[in-house]
């Protein structure tokens, strides 16, 4: 198994081998057991894999947010040899994939980046897209790999294909989570333990809003959340709200034929933690 810092190298592998099916798993790296996962699915579903590992510049609205963000190439490397040994590893550098400065290109995505998550990180979306679209275009992969826990950004993705006629089948894979709950995510290990066993109020958020939706109106249950976070004050809710699943437009009554999901992110100092959950 060898990592690859150019696509051109890895479309001259990819021309040596036959294959009836690429899967591509795009990841910022700092691998976890959501990502194992993923590369697994991806593995099993596809004769040839690529996982590209990339802290894309274009997605952080803030640089504290980028310096902080966790990386570890060697470990992520010895992680995908046990999962898959014949994975392609993609480790471009920045001119690899952008001219320079980096910089987003915008999309119109019928307002989906702009809303939930887009409203807290602008711009965020679009450096998603922007990267995702320069990996689709170079590899032409048949199916591409994403995680729930960024349930967003799967519409946000699925959107760009439609827009751009990209040929690639998206599989959503559901979220891996912590013994307490806590979604899996790159971000965790910057919580100290006692910090990362306490966030598991964000996934029982999730949960007790499950529980409530039949019986209780919107408000009563955003103003339960809400009220649980001001006495739990260690973690800030940015936000919670109930969207429907497919616009994520928010609703204001429950409607059990109309599919929706629970939508959350509370901040430990600089730390944002996001998740999502079905309500039906
Ligand atoms: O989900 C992520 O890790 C990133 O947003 C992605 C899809 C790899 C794009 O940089």
């Amino acid at each position: 198994m060898r990592s690859f810092n150019h696509s051109s190298e890895i479309l001259k592998l990819l021309n040596t081998r036959e294959y009836k099916n690429l899967g591509l798993v795009p990841t910022m790296g700092s691998l976890h057991k959501g990502h194992i996962k993923l590369i697994e699915k991806c593995s099993s579903k596809c004769d040839e894999t690529i996982v590209s590992i990339f802290v894309n510049p274009t997605q952080f609205n803030n640089k504290k947010d980028l310096a902080n963000y966790p990386q570890s190439i060697k470990n992520d490397i010895q992680i995908i040899k046990k999962i898959n040994p014949n994975t392609i590893i993609y480790t471009p550098m920045e001119s690899d994939l952008y001219t320079s400065p980096p910089k987003a290109q915008i999309f119109d995505l019928d307002g989906i980046d702009k809303i939930i998550e887009g409203k807290f990180r602008k711009g965020h979306f679009q450096g998603v897209a922007t990267v995702v679209k320069i990996l689709f275009e170079k590899f032409s992969p048949d199916y591409a790999f994403f995680g729930e826990k960024d349930f967003q950004q799967i519409l946000v993705i699925k959107k760009l294909i439609k827009k751009y006629d990209f040929e690639v089948k998206i599989r959503s894979v559901s979220t891996v989570r912590e013994k307490n709950g806590l979604a899996m995510s790159s971000r965790n290990i910057l919580l100290d333990k006692k910090t990362r066993y306490d966030a598991k109020i964000i996934y029982e958020s999730l949960c007790i809003a499950k529980k409530m939706i039949k019986t209780n109106d919107i408000i009563k249950i955003k103003d339960f959340i809400s009220n649980l976070f001001l006495v739990n004050k260690k973690f800030h809710l940015e936000y919670f709200c109930i969207a429907e699943s497919n616009s994520l437009e928010e609703i204001v009554s429950f409607n059990p034929n109309i599919k929706i999901r629970a939508f959350i992110c509370a901040r430990f100092q600089r730390v944002r933690l996001i998740d999502n959950i079905a309500l039906n």
